[in-house]
């Protein structure tokens, strides 16, 4: 039988910067269900892609000094790359600047004008707009700010194509009351209702004022305006465009309308109210369901570059895999994205949490589990899956389990089935402290029950791996091998799972750690180190050494290319004389020294704890690194940084001190 389709797409993002990890949660939320509903048996279709066309595409152009081709061509690969290094499996990438694409909106706007001659019209245009977030403000001339980055507005004045979006009120109205699931949650139903309500104003399409987007056919002045060509590229990845009337593609057949847009909540007036007309303009069929999530919140804000709070996904997976010395880093953040906020509501982003997280529900919670489990047939039983004779203790809690977490996926509560998987953990993990298989496998009239106990434990285990695939897809097919498992997680039928499914005389893998514990504070610092690199590629001192923040970061490695002197002389090196220092709370091996350098007394973080005591630094003689850019740590500000050797095999900081007297300030060459 022919397998059902299912086609989700995110947004299209804005190509003039790189993604951040605001962007990349709803890739990743995207990715999750994917790979859930494919498990489920599902022919999925999974559309990104890169927005590239609009002012703010041309404007970044020019202060980078490129030609906006350029730019998106290069912005384009940063989001391909860092899709790949998150797992992201798209099955479709659309580029707005592609041939395809301008074919696909030209096509949509010809079509419209033969089914709906009356839906686009050409008017004068005057009102504020903020090129930021591509909104308009107003539509009158006065001045305005826009009430997302506060921003003034820019005014606008010229011909334009307008869609006639005011005659489409009442059919909208009319679809969210046939349809009350067409946008999730409830509660942004009831938000686009009241503005349609409200009345609808035309919306303009095109603009005369910008260059950079794809010409109105037979009218090349104007170029379409980014939401009706942003839009239409989740028809031009399925290959919408071909044929007289454009829908002559098969995968455009097969997979349109799509089952999901998945946005983010500031983007929802464009996808519930805007999109549904302009397809229903174009006799087209409509996308079953907008769901918009909230805002991932750093420091109390929405995460966005332009606001300067972001955080990047690269340093955390490379970070995580450095510390922990395993490719953990991906399972790390999108276990933590998805199950520390409620799917739907803003959510905070936290570096302490994401750690916490990790070292409590992944290396504690599952890895534990498996590895001990894994650990315990291995030395008790041969290596060999036994027979289950007894009968099971908690199969019917893993069955409800499995019913309970795939309601949860099914209605994108992720927070809600993760919490469902991991409540499982917690249930065999006190299983097995009770039954005690150790105390077990010492009398030889308990082997029964060894078998059982271990058993259950394994087939427990096998039943959370599928279960969280989705969400954790690099560990959990460790795991599944590690259980003697053939062929990819992957293909297994999560919507087929019960319990029973280990076999007898299976033999295991060998037992090893998917999840090692990370120290916090060498995480937290190797993270915040690749950070400062993006941020501020220039002044960041090298990630990916001791980890000891703020004392000379790292050396070259031995053989690296030569520098010249003057390369040397841009270091500015100055003798200091510590002040005080004080331990921070929170950090195991920061200090916060407050050190003399002549003429004035600095503040500097140094990755020194575990050498140095605070009451036994006051007097010492260092050398300071002064001339750094100043950079944060822990939420304070460290301005230089002080010079220090590694010993030994685990790199110790040692200071590099003065034995003479010498005054605070003197230059060091
Ligand atoms: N180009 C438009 C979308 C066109 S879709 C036809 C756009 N791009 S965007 O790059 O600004 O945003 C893309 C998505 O990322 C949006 O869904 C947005 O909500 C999401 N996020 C950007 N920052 C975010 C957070 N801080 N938190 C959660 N999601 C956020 O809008």
């Amino acid at each position: 039988m022919d397998k059902p389709k299912y086609y989700l797409t995110t947004p299209i993002y804005y190509a003039n910067s790189r993604p951040h990890v605001g962007s990349a949660y709803t890739t990743i939320v995207c990715d999750v269900i994917a790979r859930y509903k494919r498990m489920c048996g599902y022919d999925v279709a999974y559309l990104t892609g890169t927005d590239e066309h609009g002012v703010n595409i041309e404007r970044a152009a020019e202060k980078a000094g490129v030609t906006p081709q350029e730019l998106v061509d290069r912005n384009q690969k940063i989001f391909v790359e860092l899709w790949k290094l998150l797992g992201i499996q798209h099955t479709h990438f659309v580029r707005t600047t592609s041939v395809e694409h301008a074919r696909a909106v030209q096509m949509l706007v010809r079509r419209t004008l033969r089914r709906s001659p009356h839906a686009i019209y050409k008017a004068r245009y005057e009102g504020r707009y903020c090129i930021y977030d591509n909104l308009y403000v107003s539509d009158s001339p006065e001045p305005a700010d826009c009430p997302i980055c506060g921003r003034p507005a820019e005014l606008i004045s010229e011909e334009n194509y307008f869609f006639r979006l005011s005659a489409f009120q009442q059919r909208l109205l009319d679809l969210y009351a046939k349809d009350p699931q067409f946008v999730q949650p409830d509660f942004r139903m009831n938000e686009v209702k009241s503005f349609v309500e409200a009345g609808l104003k035309d919306v303009s399409i095109s603009r005369k004022s910008i260059k950079w987007g794809i010409p109105w056919p037979d009218d090349p002045e104007h170029v379409f305006y980014v939401w009706y060509d942003a839009l239409t590229s989740y028809m031009t990845g399925l290959g919408f465009g071909e044929g007289h009337e454009g829908d002559a593609n098969r995968t455009f057949q097969r997979f349109w309308p799509a089952d999901v847009h998945m946005i983010g909540k500031e983007i929802i007036r464009f996808h519930a109210v805007y999109w549904p007309a302009f397809l229903m303009a174009a006799e087209l069929p409509l996308p079953k369901q907008i769901f918009a999530h909230g805002w991932l919140l750093f420091e109390q804000e929405k995460m966005s570059k332009s606001k300067g709070n972001v955080a990047y996904p690269e340093p955390i997976v490379k970070g995580f895999e450095q510390v922990a010395g395993a490719k953990v880093g991906n399972d790390a953040l999108r276990y933590y994205l998805l199950r520390e906020t409620v799917f739907g509501q803003d959510g905070n982003f936290s570096r302490d949490a994401l750690i916490t997280r990790y070292n409590a529900d992944l290396a504690n919670g599952l890895g534990n589990l498996a590895s001990r489990t894994v650990s315990m047939i291995d030395r008790y039983l041969g290596g060999e899956i036994p027979p289950a004779t007894e009968s099971a203790e908690f199969d019917i809690e893993v069955e409800k389990t499995i019913g309970a977490s795939r309601i949860k996926f099914d209605n994108f509560d992720f927070s809600g089935a993760t919490e469902e998987i991991w409540n499982l953990i917690s249930v065999v993990d006190r299983f097995i402290s009770d039954a005690k298989p150790w105390e077990l496998a010492a009398e030889p009239s308990k082997k029964e029950r060894l078998a059982q106990v271990l058993y259950d434990a394994a087939e427990t285990v096998r039943v959370v791996t599928v279960l969280g695939h989705p969400v954790i897809p690099d560990a959990t097919q460790k795991v599944w091998e590690q259980l003697g498992q053939k062929g990819k997680l992957a293909d297994v039928r999560v919507d087929q799972l019960e319990w029973g499914g280990l076999a007898a005389g299976t033999k295991i893998g060998k037992p090893e750690a998917v999840f090692p514990r990370v120290d916090k504070t060498e995480a937290y610092e190797r993270i915040e180190a690749m950070e400062q690199e993006i941020r501020n590629p220039a002044a960041a001192p090298a990630a990916g050494g001791t980890g000891s923040a703020g004392t000379g970061g790292v050396a070259a490695a031995p053989g690296t290319a030569k520098i010249s002197i003057e390369d040397f002389a841009k270091v500015e090196l100055r003798v200091g004389i510590i002040k005080s220092a004080e331990r921070i709370q929170g950090a195991d091996k920061l200090l916060k020294i407050f050190v003399d350098i002549g003429d004035e007394v600095r503040q500097v973080l140094a990755g020194i704890a575990l050498s140095y005591a605070p009451e036994d630094l006051a007097g010492r003689k260092v050398v300071v690194v002064t001339n750094l850019a100043p950079r944060k740590m822990r939420g304070l500000e460290s301005n230089g940084m002080l010079l220090a050797a590694a010993a030994g095999a685990d790199g110790k900081p040692v200071l590099c001190t003065f034995a003479e007297d010498i005054a605070p300030g003197s230059k060091v060459k």
